[in-house]
């Protein structure tokens, strides 16, 4: 026989019908009640077991963390908060899960800190909380595909070893290093693969965007979606050593169409899982009020999580130059003290992220876009401004996140981006093939990067990037 989901048995109507669903124990209670659940809903079913019938040895195996094949009837249920149940005829043990031993765990049914769940993340996927962030990322990634593919755009697959720096922020993580002056040659005389397999520095993608970019050039409107690295500082609670990132990038495409793009595409995939996993972010927004209950009144949100993502989709995302924002943080207290940690002293500094967050928290009380950013700040590709002065950069600000994506225009005129790549000290020959873009045909062009987790940190409520993917990679820990 087929195992039924709980999800679907849930939702089902066929009283009487014979099933067999498998999962893993929640609790048993009372030598009778077996709380099921097999990860397709943040629910579990209820099971009855008929212990007058069933040998008591079998009983004691019934604990909670072991795996169950049950057989059953699928009848209404009498108990509150659910509508049906199922009636048991017969249970497997599949796995047992020794009571003593799951003690240590985080299997065992009582609230555990997010930091002790992050200690056994391998068995992360039995909580709920996670259970429900997990699904929902699921649906986040499906969406960000159907999106796109809905949308005329390519997927495309850029490498995740690569030779070029695509941010020139020296940030990477080595693949392979070649000493230069000491270049391994077989007998030959050419290049030793083994010894050096590349024969080049390589490193691991902090970004797929100039191969993207390469693409777009051919294919029109293309993205990626991948995992890319970053040796940054990753201590805080919005940064990973190892994310997912989406990058669209569009030919023909200038900034304001870029800016509609992304606001566009972020609404709609929010939408999407607000239409697909309701109990899952209905769940996630009682774990929200929970937690509020404990913070002092003025920390306390003033909105529920489905309010939050309501509110983003209803909403027009405010457009903001970076020079009308200094201005605005400049003549702005933001609390008490009536001061910033770092002051905004001059026109050219980069924001940070408590100032990201009052314009979007405090200021405008919506999500933002600011574009034209300086130039000393932002990367080589973007494209220079009039003024000389700014790129046609942009970021989107989110409350609670502060930047959730950054894009630009990129510089399509090949005297410009020489000019830029000198001033920034980079080798022209190491960009030979993004300069011959220019070279062939160039076209206006546009892009953005948005990280996954930081969307599911914004559709799940949760405070803590490393919440946000199954495996977290942060400094000092890959154990997994
Ligand atoms: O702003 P970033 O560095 O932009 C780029 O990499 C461009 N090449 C993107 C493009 O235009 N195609 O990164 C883009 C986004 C950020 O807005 C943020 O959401 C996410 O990637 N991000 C990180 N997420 C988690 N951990 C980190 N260390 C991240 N660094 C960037
Ligand atoms: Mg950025």
């Amino acid at each position: 026989m087929k195992n039924t989901k709980v999800k679907a048995l849930l939702a089902s109507t066929d009283f009487l019908k014979e099933i067999q669903v498998s999962g893993w124990v929640r609790s048993f209670r009372s030598n009778r009640f077996i709380a099921l659940n097999d990860g397709s809903t943040i629910h579990n079913i209820q099971c009855v077991v008929d212990f007058e019938n069933t040998p008591e040895a079998l009983l004691k195996r019934i604990t909670t963390g072991a795996s169950v094949k049950i057989n059953g009837t699928l009848v209404e249920s009498q108990g509150k908060g659910q509508t049906v149940e199922v009636q048991v005829t017969k249970v497997t043990i599949l796995g047992d899960a020794d009571p003593e031993e799951v003690k240590r765990t985080i299997l065992q049914p009582k609230r555990h800190t997010l930091e002790f769940l992050r200690e056994q993340a391998h068995l992360r996927a039995r909580t709920n909380t996670f259970g429900a962030i997990m699904r929902v990322r699921s649906a986040l990634s499906f969406a960000i595909h159907q999106y796109f593919q809905q949308n005329g755009f390519y997927y495309v697959n850029t490498p995740i070893i690569t030779g070029s720096d695509a941010e020139g922020a020296g940030e990477m993580f080595r693949v392979s290093t070649l000493d230069e002056k000491n270049i391994p040659l077989t007998e030959d005389g050419q290049v030793d693969y083994k010894q050096d397999f590349f024969g080049k520095e390589t490193n691991l993608t902090v970004s797929g965007q100039l191969e993207a970019e390469t693409y777009a050039m051919g294919m029109g409107q293309v993205y990626t979606f991948g995992p890319t690295f970053r040796a940054e500082n990753s201590n805080t609670s919005r940064h990973l050593a190892e994310f997912w990132m989406i990058e669209p990038e569009v030919a023909f495409c200038e900034l304001d169409g870029n800016m509609d793009l992304a606001e566009d595409f972020i609404k709609s995939v929010l939408k999407y899982v607000m239409e697909t996993c309701p109990d899952d972010i209905e769940f996630l927004e009682n774990r929200l009020i929970q937690e509020d209950k404990s913070k002092p009144q003025a920390e306390r949100s003033t909105m529920t999580l489905r309010e939050k993502l309501n509110f983003v989709i209803d909403n027009n995302f405010k457009r903001v130059s970076y020079t009308e924002a200094i201005e605005i943080l400049r003549n702005s207290k933001p609390n008490k003290k009536k001061k910033f940690k770092y002051l905004i002293e001059e026109w050219g500094a980069d924001l940070q992220s408590e100032h990201e967050r009052y314009l979007v928290e405090k200021h405008f009380e919506c999500p933002v876009i600011l574009f034209d950013y300086p130039a000393n700040i932002k990367a080589f590709y973007m494209r220079m401004n009039e003024d000389g002065k700014t790129v046609r950069a942009m970021d989107v600000l989110f409350p609670g996140i502060g930047e959730i994506a950054g894009g630009s225009q990129r510089e399509e005129r090949l005297e410009v981006l020489q000019e830029r790549i000198k001033e920034m000290g980079i080798e022209e020959e190491e960009l030979w093939w993004y300069l011959d873009l220019r070279k062939f045909g160039t076209v206006p062009h546009s892009g953005f990067g948005l990280g996954l987790e930081r969307l599911v940190l914004f559709a799940t409520g949760m405070g803590n990037i490393r919440d946000a993917i199954p495996f977290p990679r942060t400094p000092l820990n890959a154990e997994f």
